[in-house]
């Protein structure tokens, strides 16, 4: 019916007006051009573009936070004057709420998803997913450029941060609760929904210099086995648009190449719904990824490879050139047909055909308390404790202590980028309530045990002497290290160890001889060698959003007990990395792969004990084959209740194509009390024994698994 109700329209349209629909121009081509409270729209910008030039699409606001008035106002405004064209299509009004609706002021901030990934929770995932929806909703938005389903597989790649990390399995779980938290269980969305935007397709989040939008090169075993899972995951879950990867694999511009986005996307994944450019990724294919020689044939790869809608974003150059390169017939009628189809078919799912205003019902309800309290309990359950010599936390009330570093008394470090601004960098736009490490540590543990010196910028030593001589008087250190925030090209770095001014603050601090607990702010694992040599203690709590802080003073102080786990590798050397499902071979000289932190790496402050791992059968047919129940005990043998995250790894002994070390294939979080045990039971369905074989295709081979978890391993035989 869908299919009709958009064909129905695309007989009625001119070429114009098609050319028009997949078009997407940025707020700011309809602005005065100022920020915050100055923005204007232009009313001679709006009737020359939405309703002469009948743009189908509009994004964002250059990268600045309205109010939710402001931002009805706009969005009101642009559809009122879709309403003047001919078909009154409506306008569909994209923004990037990634981490929460960052660019809506007074919206909650979450940690990022690399956090999330942490905290282990799909219901938790879920539950921030809606209300970045509602909150985003608030504002008239109802598509949402988000989740990142990109694979991180370089561990410097300055989006490492909007990723779920560096396991395929994760992503695609954490992925389909975040797609059901945005748009809900079915369309047309409901009126607290947004469409999501499955990105950046494919292979973006392997850059081979690990610096943003530069190429990649991935086999295509490779590509079918880390990539493709999690968005082939979100189109089953109902994913409705696509963004592309703006770069290119193995010498295919993405953006140009039919081989991704008609054979792998729309053929092998079924997607039906529609795919916009990144931020001027048509130009760039002549500009940047040379595949083209001109604008005009830029539009014409761009179109005919599979790119429904252009991101342009700021001129209408590519709408004349498809309606001209159509009129010469070098784009056919029967591709825009298609495209516009998509895109229409989207908009009717959007609900916008019904209704493309928006009342200020759920302005309201930004920032709730509920909303509130789930960002708290988010920031809890990602922080991850890396390191606990001794026991040395929680510490003890009465402690004094000396709270260091350059992100010590910042908010935005916290918050990462997408906040607010598009770097997140200005303190000022951040809730009076926010506390930075430094606040929430004093409110923690009283005023008068706690004193502080920064001690070092990011890129410079302050006064080490006096931070030294602080020390000597406390009987502890908080080291806090990290990063400053970035986002996308703006975090590339060529030296991957964190900045010589924080190991210099580190070494120096040391010779006070008190103990250092170092917390980690970072969207990223900066080689840390040298600091974790020197702490006793290392609390990794990513970019937390708005209640990090409270989440890290409370972890400190024991109110929280850690329960993340590291979504990624640490590396511990600058000179390479190597992910946790390594292959055997990567492991046999002298050079072995050695972490800093391993994948799923986490302590708590009780002692889980894992036992009776049982698989419901030890071996079976492959014919007959259809999955394993695998069961094991926990029990919280410790004094603190506690969330423990069960992760279940398979791995195949022998297969065709050289088998990784091993392979995550189940995870759940759960809680327990003192005393409490639980058993946690896992179906582990025949994918889980699959790989991806040399001609491209997944199969199972018989022979011999072994099934890891908690600690404790059993063998499966497929014969
Ligand atoms: O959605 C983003 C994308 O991830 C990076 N370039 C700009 C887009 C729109 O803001």
């Amino acid at each position: 019916e869908l299919d009709k109700k958009a064909d129905a329209l695309v007989s009625k349209m001119t070429l114009d007006e098609k050319a028009g629909q997949m078009t997407q121009l940025t707020l700011k081509s309809f602005t005065n051009g100022k920020s915050g409270s100055e923005l204007r729209l232009n009313k001679d910008k709006l009737e020359r573009y939405i309703a002469e030039e009948k743009i189908g699409s509009v994004l964002n606001c250059g990268g600045q936070a309205l109010p939710p008035e402001k931002w009805l106002e706009i969005t009101n405004q642009v559809q009122k004057y879709a309403k003047k064209t001919r078909l009154q299509i409506p306008v569909i009004y994209g923004l990037d709420s990634i981490h929460g609706a960052g660019y809506v002021s007074g919206s909650v901030l979450f940690p990022h998803n690399i956090a999330m990934a942490a905290a282990g929770s799909r219901e938790l995932v879920n539950k921030m997913a809606e209300a970045a929806a509602l909150e985003t909703r608030a504002a008239g938005i109802r598509w949402n450029f988000a989740p990142v389903l990109g694979v991180a597989r370089h561990p410097f790649w300055p989006r490492h941060y909007e990723t779920f990390g560096e396991d395929s399995f994760i992503a695609s779980e954490l992925g389909k609760a975040y797609i059901s938290g945005l748009q809900g269980e079915k369309l047309p969305l409901a009126e607290d929904k947004v469409l999501v935007c499955m990105k950046h397709f494919l292979g973006y989040s392997y850059p081979r210099s690990g610096r943003d939008r530069t190429p990649a090169w991935i086999p295509e075993i490779q590509l079918r086995e880390i990539f493709v899972p999690p968005f082939r995951a979100a189109v089953q879950a109902g994913a409705v648009t696509a963004m592309i990867n703006s770069s290119e694999i193995n010498g295919r511009s993405v953006h140009a190449s039919p081989f991704y986005l008609k054979r792998l996307l729309r053929e092998d994944m079924e997607f039906s719904g529609f795919t916009v450019s990144d931020w001027a990724d048509i130009d760039n294919l002549y500009t940047r990824e040379m595949v083209a020689e001109n604008q005009r044939q830029a539009v014409k790869i761009g179109v005919n490879a599979g790119i429904d809608m252009s991101m342009t974003p700021f001129k209408i150059d590519f709408k004349k050139h498809l309606v001209s390169l159509v009129q010469a017939g070098e784009v056919s009628v029967e591709r825009v047909d298609e495209a516009v189809r998509n895109i229409l078919k989207v908009k009717f799912q959007a609900g916008l055909f019904d209704d493309p205003f928006q009342d200020n019902k759920l302005a309201g309800q930004i920032a709730s308390e509920n909303a509130k309290k789930l960002n708290q309990r988010c920031a809890e359950e990602c922080i991850t404790l890396l390191k606990n010599n001794s026991d040395i936390l929680p510490l003890s009330e009465g402690t004094k202590i000396l709270v260091a570093g350059p992100s010590a008394n910042l908010k935005s470090v916290l918050n990462g980028g997408w906040s607010r601004t598009w770097q997140g960098r200005e303190e000022h736009l951040y809730p009076e309530t926010q506390k930075t490490i430094l606040e929430a540590v004093k409110a923690e543990f009283g005023e008068e045990n706690v004193s502080f010196e920064k001690g070092a910028d990011f890129q410079k030593l302050l006064n080490a002497d006096k931070a030294y001589a602080k020390a000597e008087k406390c009987d502890l250190i908080v080291l806090c290290a990290g990063e400053k925030t970035y986002t996308e090209h703006s975090g590339n770095i060529r030296d991957y160890e964190i900045s010589l001014s924080q190991r210099k603050l580190a070494e120096r601090l040391s010779e006070a001889g008190k103990p250092i607990v170092t917390v980690l702010t970072q969207g990223r694992p900066r080689v840390v060698r040298e600091i974790e040599k020197l702490s006793d203690a290392v609390v990794m709590a990513y970019l937390p959003g708005v209640k990090g802080a409270d989440a890290i003073a409370d972890v400190l102080s024991g109110d929280v007990n850690p329960s993340g786990r590291l979504p990624f590798s640490y590396p511990k050397y600058a000179g390479g990395f190597e992910w946790y499902d390594y292959k055997k071979s990567a492991d046999w000289s002298q050079c072995k792969v050695e972490f800093q932190w391993p994948f799923g790496a986490g302590l708590s402050y009780t002692d889980f004990e894992c036992s009776n791992l049982k698989l419901s059968r030890d071996s079976d047919e492959k014919e007959d084959f259809n999955g394993l129940k695998v069961s094991i005990e926990i029990e919280n043998k410790g004094r603190m209740k506690g969330g423990y995250i069960v992760q279940v790894y398979v791995s195949d002994k022998v297969a065709s194509v050289t088998p990784a070390n091993k392979r995550l294939k189940q995870f759940k979080k759960i809680y327990l009390k003192p005393g409490e045990k639980q058993t946690v039971e896992f179906d582990l369905p025949p994918e889980a024994f699959s790989f991806i074989n040399a001609e491209c295709k997944r199969v199972i081979e018989p022979g011999e698994f072994v099934i890891r978890a908690g600690g404790l391993k059993k063998k499966f035989v497929l014969k």
